[in-house]
């Protein structure tokens, strides 16, 4: 269970904490992520996507310096970077989450679940009505995750994955008349 205790707005960072159903817990702060953050981002990216499933450095150099970028971090009470959220505003209006991680040592506290629901408001007070994302196959932690969160498979797409992998397609209204 994760709650936030102040509203986030753009270059602020607003303490948050939280605990997981196992009573881990977690205090920290939440804020956006600047081009001031990319090489610690990029790290954690490293250790959250083994087996080269990471991003490059200039993909977050490039997601960061998009205005249509909504991107937010939380760190812990030490300053490191713990936990991160990159998503795009695409062309037709769609929020499109491009990535989310959370570094091994601070998983099923609930930093995921906190991400998903600031990056579904800053998404939408900002117009978005339609949020997708990619997953896995295989990555039953993140579907669960999604799934919890309202998110619904729409496609399974063959060969998505550079490596071959398949993915599936899940989306989300953030219409609370849908
Ligand atoms: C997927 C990931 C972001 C989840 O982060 P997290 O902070 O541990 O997730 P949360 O604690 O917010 O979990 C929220 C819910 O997601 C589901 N979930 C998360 N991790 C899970 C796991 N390992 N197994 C089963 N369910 C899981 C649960 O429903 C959980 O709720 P619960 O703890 O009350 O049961 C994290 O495991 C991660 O960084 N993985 C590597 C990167 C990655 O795969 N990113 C997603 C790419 S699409």
């Amino acid at each position: 269970m994760l709650k936030r205790i102040t509203d986030t707005s753009a270059g602020d960072a607003q303490p948050v904490q939280a605990a997981g159903r196992r009573l881990k817990t977690f205090k920290g702060t939440m804020s956006p992520i600047t081009l001031t953050d990319l090489n610690e981002c990029w790290q954690l990216d490293l250790r959250c996507f083994i087996d080269g499933e990471a991003y490059e450095r200039e993909t977050f150099r490039y997601l960061l310096s998009n205005t249509q970028t909504v991107a937010r971090q939380i760190r812990s009470e030490d300053g490191d970077m713990t936990a991160f959220v990159i998503g795009v505003i695409e062309p037709d209006g769609t929020g499109h989450i491009t990535t989310i991680g959370v570094a091994p040592e601070t998983r099923r506290r609930g930093l995921a679940r906190l991400l998903m629901h600031e990056i579904e408001r800053s998404f939408a007070a900002r117009g978005v009505r339609t949020v997708r994302l990619e997953v896995r196959v295989g990555n039953l932690a993140a579907q669960f995750l999604y799934e919890q969160l309202g998110y619904i498979i729409v496609q399974r797409m063959d060969r998505y994955y550079s490596n071959g992998d398949d993915g599936y397609l899940m989306v989300k209204s953030l219409d609370p008349c849908d």
